[in-house]
């Protein structure tokens, strides 16, 4: 059943859970995510990031997202990820998305603010919701996608200018209207190079001063014991990629080593290998999201 966003965070913030929120640039990550959240009967979110669009267009993929969330035995939300530009976020209302994010965290306060306020008037004529970025969120060198450039803790001298500003979120949230915000604090897009250090009381701080659902990003890779702080701190959507899109090439190296014949190899076999690992990845995530 497709939903908004904002219904689904609603609930996750009154019963205190996060839904997971995956990137899905094949049908393989599209029906692991979605078998895995039947099989668990949780709600989930399915993102297409813009900048996948080099791997699917949204041409491509969205259709497909759509139509497997409109078949779900289970609430789910078609959302877009990162979104960089008014015309990619327009473009994904007009598609049917039920949820955009519009990030505009990388420019001026008053810039990403402004121009927040402007998505957010298009999207919410339409039933549509709006995720935004305030603060910085950290990319890894290796498999860090979603991000921009390559960034950690180590490379600012003082964190507060890098994570989110509680004060400057209540700011932003009452400006903009938005329906939930993603936060930086210590988190990292794509694989962690070292055990992350996240600074868990600032979501308290936040959700002291606003009362919208936050986002993790950099969601997968971090501790089973830091996604259940998080989460009872004000986590709400945790978005997941690069830890599932690493279990299936691991499950596909071992399938094909595990070949006696190496030159009667088959894609089909590859591609069920990759959707097995991918939902055994992304259902063990849920199931502490649904729980934390
Ligand atoms: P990971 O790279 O940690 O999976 O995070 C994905 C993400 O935040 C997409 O926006």
């Amino acid at each position: 059943m497709l939903v908004t966003l904002k219904e689904l965070l609603t609930d996750a913030k009154k019963n205190q859970y996060a839904v997971g929120a995956f990137n899905v640039p094949n049908l393989e990550a599209v029906r692991a995510v979605v078998e895995a959240a039947e099989e668990l009967n949780s709600p989930v979110i399915l993102q297409h990031a813009e900048v996948h669009e080099g791997l699917v267009s949204i041409e491509e993929i969205g259709p497909i997202m759509l139509d497997f969330a409109r078949k779900a035995k289970v609430p789910v939300a078609v959302h877009l990820d990162h979104g960089a530009s008014y015309e990619m976020c327009v473009k994904a209302i007009r598609m049917g998305f039920t949820s955009v994010m519009y990030d505009a965290s990388s420019k001026e306060y008053e810039v990403n603010r402004d121009e927040t306020k402007e998505i957010v008037k298009i999207a919410h004529a339409v039933g549509v919701s709006v995720e935004a970025e305030l603060g910085h969120i950290f990319t890894s060198a290796v498999g860090g996608g979603e991000g921009r450039g390559s960034d950690s803790s180590e490379d600012y001298e003082d964190l507060d200018d890098v994570y989110t500003d509680p004060d400057l979120a209540k700011s932003f949230v009452d400006a903009t209207g938005v329906d939930c915000l993603a936060i930086g604090f210590g988190t990292v897009h794509g694989v962690y190079l070292k055990e992350p250090k996240l600074d868990l009381d600032r979501i308290t701080l936040i959700k002291e001063k606003i009362d919208v659902p936050f986002v993790m990003h950099g969601g997968s890779g971090v501790s089973e014991e830091n996604y259940k702080i998080a989460i009872k701190n004000g986590i709400c959507k945790i978005n997941y990629y690069t830890y599932m899109n690493k279990a299936a090439g691991k499950a596909v190296k071992e399938y094909l080593a595990e070949q006696a014949d190496q030159d009667s190899i088959f894609f089909d076999e590859i591609s069920l290998a990759a959707t097995a690992a991918m939902k055994e990845n992304a259902k063990a995530a849920m199931a502490i999201f649904m729980n934390p």
